[in-house]
């Protein structure tokens, strides 16, 4: 990989906050953005600016191409068996709140359960939390060990006869745990319970093959994907898309609408009301391709040896304490030193120029479970390099010894 020349694909990279060069580790909230995206969505509008679906013109159909060309980047992407299988939202939160909201619909009833993990973002609880509300369901949680992994026997003894579906992220946004999600596929589907994949922190740093996991829904945002904000993919098998109802009304989703009966579209438009922003779908193709061309394989062995390094410069120092150490992780580093507040050592890396995530990094339930009120957090992406790594140690340092 060579490190300069993409970080000259990312203008942010070079600029400066408080008169020191940026050091972006806060990769696990949003991603930044290549030249080639941002490109791509100026000349969309300056080029092809038409709704999608709506028009026989000319432009109107350049647009609707280029996003269902983008549609079928994506099926590659992740390698669906059917384009029609992906469908587009305004990112990971609405995915999941869209199969919460129309899986519980149609298959769940008062008493039945959801099986996620303790170690969930917010996203993955609530959505479910408010179908408690509607429907009546109950959540079950997987729990964690110390290292902050998931006790597998433990979700073994979860399963009731009430089990309706398994959803659970594949890579934690604050403990960095690559979850075994291969096994839990296949416990689950032992018991013919579907599972949701929350990929929002993986897509970006391995390959993800859905026919290969035989995951039954899979999400993840393109903004973590070093695309734009506001989209979000759903995949779903075709056998469960088609039995849910749809999740929005309007636009693109209906087939015909009279005040007696109004019939609904085929997949995948009839989850997608409204109109898309059709040019952040179509650079998000744009950005896909873009970390085709450097390899994820290429992608985790970098990411992979920074956070090795990282990991072990941290420990060295005093008072340091990690939370999430198994041996499968990807790409995040959580951490507390001493009594310093997370949010003293955030605002003080910053005034270095040093962007980190403080607090509870929407993972409330995990941070009670660890007994602590948030962390401070480095999450690493293909352009950071040692040398970052360097500052940050030398910053972590220096707001240690202003503590003394
Ligand atoms: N879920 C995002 C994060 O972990 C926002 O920072």
């Amino acid at each position: 990989m060579n490190i300069e020349k993409i970080r000259a694909d990312f203008p942010i990279l070079s600029t400066t906050v408080y008169g020191k060069p940026l050091v972006y580790f806060d990769n696990a909230a949003t991603t930044q953005k290549p030249r080639c995206v941002v490109d791509e969505i100026e000349k969309i509008y300056y080029t092809t600016n038409a709704n999608v679906h709506r028009g026989v013109h000319h432009l109107s159909q350049l647009a609707t191409d280029r996003a269902e060309d983008a549609r079928v980047v994506v099926q590659q992407f992740i390698n669906a068996k059917y384009s029609r299988e992906i469908i587009f939202t305004k990112g990971t939160t609405e995915s999941i709140n869209l199969v919460t909201h129309s899986f519980c619909r149609q298959f769940c009833n008062q008493g039945d359960e959801i099986i996620i993990s303790a170690m969930e973002h917010h996203a993955n609880i609530v959505s479910w939390q408010l179908q408690e509300d509607i429907r009546g369901i109950k959540l079950k949680v997987i729990p964690i060990n110390e290292k902050g992994e998931l006790k597998i026997d433990e979700f073994k003894k979860l399963f009731s006869s009430k089990t309706k579906l398994v959803s659970i992220m594949h890579i934690s946004n604050v403990l960095g745990t690559i979850n075994p999600i291969e096994e839990i596929i296949e416990i689950a589907h032992s018991h013919d319970i579907p599972v949701l994949i929350d990929a929002a922190q993986s897509v970006q740093h391995m390959e993800i093959d859905v026919q290969k996991l035989d995951c039954d829904f899979l999400v993840f945002s393109a903004h973590k994907l070093y695309g734009p904000n506001g989209v979000g993919v759903l995949y779903g098998k075709e056998k469960w898309l088609n039995q849910m109802p749809p999740y929005q009304g309007g636009g693109e989703m209906i087939g015909q609408v009279s005040f007696k009966k109004t019939t609904f579209n085929e997949l995948p438009f009839k989850f997608e009301a409204g109109t898309p922003s059709y040019p952040d779908i179509i650079a998000t193709a744009t950005a896909i391709n873009y970390i085709k061309n450097i390899g994820l394989d290429s992608i985790k062995a970098y990411e992979d040896e920074l956070l090795q390094y990282c990991t072990d410069e941290l420990i060295k120092i005093e008072g340091i304490r990690i939370f999430g150490t198994s041996d499968k992780k990807c790409s995040v580093i959580s951490f507390l030193i001493g009594d310093i507040h997370h949010y003293d050592m955030g605002m003080l890396l910053d005034k270095m120029g040093i962007a980190v995530r403080t607090g509870h990094h929407c993972a409330q339930p995990l941070m009670e479970e660890l007994g602590i009120e948030g962390t401070i957090r480095v999450s690493i992406a293909f352009y950071n390099t040692k040398e970052e790594i360097d500052k940050l140690i030398e910053g972590v340092k220096k707001v240690v010894a202003m503590f003394g």
